[in-house]
């Protein structure tokens, strides 16, 4: 009965939906639903966040503010910092953030601060659905014991999924619309509710046989990048060694049509989701007695590139009679990604973290980020692109490439440059001379 009715409002708009969460995955989620009509109401705890959203203004880069308007306007989009808001929705979608702790391991506070928030308002004929990536496991281990907790019955009055965003900041040609969304119900009725729930938005909704297939999917996704990257990092080193342009053998490689997919080197690993996701899948793995070896390999190269960027540019001042002490450096890019503002786990912070405590005198500029926070706590803000600042440094460090920077403006007015992109490639003739990785 609970299925058959809720189906019918989601298939007919008539269903109201709620998004705990309105971040980077939340936001874009919540502006899809309203979008084809649905009644939305978003939940933050971000006072800022909410008021943004009821006014109409936009803080997601890939959401213009032109979109968020006129569905707040038309009531169809509203944000509240309270549960309570949350009271009378059909479905509700968890999008809240599952960083790690200073250990490595798991951070499930939001998550768990989220479900008992939750919880009190659960009602039948209700769909909640997990969507922040997390450890195999846990919509059995954590989200049934505390959203029903032997109160209703899964699968006939209530409907519980997980369903793990595959969102890509700053890519232009896949959003929420068009990227395959994988469901994974915890019995088959959760699963054809949680389907008619994403079919609403999304051409193309995977069912899966469990929601831990569904939260090892999402493992496997971004440990296959993490595992790929941690790979052509460690080419990278070799061909420092060996005295080979690591960027030449990729190119060349990816001329091969079949059996072969590029990744490139780079400073370190950013962002929220490829440096941490697959330490929730060797944490779990580790409770099983289990050692996750790529996983924790992969992870040691990647996080020891910021360490390898800045002894590389130690070498190029030495090669100049520069110490690193002293010597003025300009950082070209702090997001994690070219093109977005997003600085979470970006290695610039390291790399420049790295490079003042060895003395260095540290600047940069990021068109997308006015000011980023050290990890030891010091504020810094962006310094303006012009030919002086660059022109008055010993070495300009490319850690984002940005694509709005003049590659070729900056090889010929800086003295040294240190590209870990290959962002000034075809770019080189008569300027600085150019250190890559
Ligand atoms: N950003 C990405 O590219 C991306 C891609 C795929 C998956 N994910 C996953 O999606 C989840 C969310 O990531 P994000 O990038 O959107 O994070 P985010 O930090 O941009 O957004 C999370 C939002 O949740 C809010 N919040 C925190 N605790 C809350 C609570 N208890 N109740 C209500 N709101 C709360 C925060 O204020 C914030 O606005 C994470 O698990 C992440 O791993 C992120």
């Amino acid at each position: 009965m609970h299925k058959n009715q809720l189906l019918e409002r989601l298939n007919s708009h008539t269903a109201k939906v709620g998004i705990i969460g309105l971040g980077y995955v939340g936001l874009p989620l919540a502006v899809a639903f309203a979008e084809v009509g649905i009644e939305v109401i978003g939940v933050d705890l971000d006072p800022r966040k909410v008021e943004a959203i009821n006014k109409g203004v936009s803080y997601i880069p890939d959401i213009p503010t032109e979109q968020v308007a006129p569905l707040a306007k038309s009531g169809k989009l509203r944000a509240a910092n309270n549960y309570e808001a949350l009271k009378d929705v059909d479905a509700v979608s968890i999008c809240v953030p599952t960083p790690l702790l200073k250990t490595k391991d798991p951070d499930m506070s939001y998550v768990t601060s989220s479900l008992d928030a939750l919880a009190p308002l659960v009602h039948p004929g209700m769909l909640i659905v997990l969507e922040s990536t997390t450890y195999p496991g846990t919509t059995n281990e954590l989200v049934i014991p505390k959203l029903v907790d032997g109160r209703f019955k899964v699968g006939e009055e209530v409907f519980i999924a997980f369903s793990p965003e595959r969102i890509d900041p700053g890519n232009p040609k896949y959003g929420v619309k068009n990227t395959p969304k994988v469901i994974g119900g915890v019995t088959e009725a959760c699963q054809e509710v949680g389907c008619a729930y994403y079919g609403q938005i999304i051409d193309q909704v995977i069912p899966v046989g469990s929601p831990t297939v569904a939260e090892l999917v999402k493992l496997l996704e971004n440990t296959f990048r993490a595992v790929n990257i941690g790979l052509v990092n460690e080419l990278a080193l070799m061909c420092d060694k060996l005295g080979v342009d690591v960027w030449e053998v990729i190119r060349a490689a990816t001329t091969k049509p079949f059996g072969f997919m590029p990744f490139y080197p780079g400073p370190g690993l950013g962002g929220h989701c490829i440096p941490i996701d697959p330490l929730y899948l060797s944490w779990k793995m580790k409770s099983l007695n289990y050692t996750a070896r790529f996983i924790d390999l992969a992870s040691e190269i990647n996080t020891s590139m910021p360490v390898y960027v800045v002894n590389k540019i130690a070498h190029a001042l030495n090669d100049e009679s520069k110490a690193v002490r002293g010597s003025k450096i300009a950082v070209l890019g702090v997001a994690y990604k070219k093109d977005i503002d997003d600085v979470r786990e970006s290695p610039a912070l390291d790399v420049i973290q790295l490079l003042e405590e060895r003395g260095a005198v540290v600047s940069y500029h990021d068109p997308y980020v006015p000011s980023v926070r050290l990890e030891h706590g010091r504020k810094m803000e962006s310094t303006p692109l012009t030919s002086e600042w660059l022109r008055e440094a010993d070495c300009v460090a490319i850690i984002t490439n940005h694509s709005t920077f003049d590659y070729g403006w900056v090889v010929k007015t800086a003295k040294l440059v240190m590209d870990t992109r290959n962002a000034t490639a075809g770019k080189r003739s008569g300027g600085a001379r150019v250190v890559g990785l």
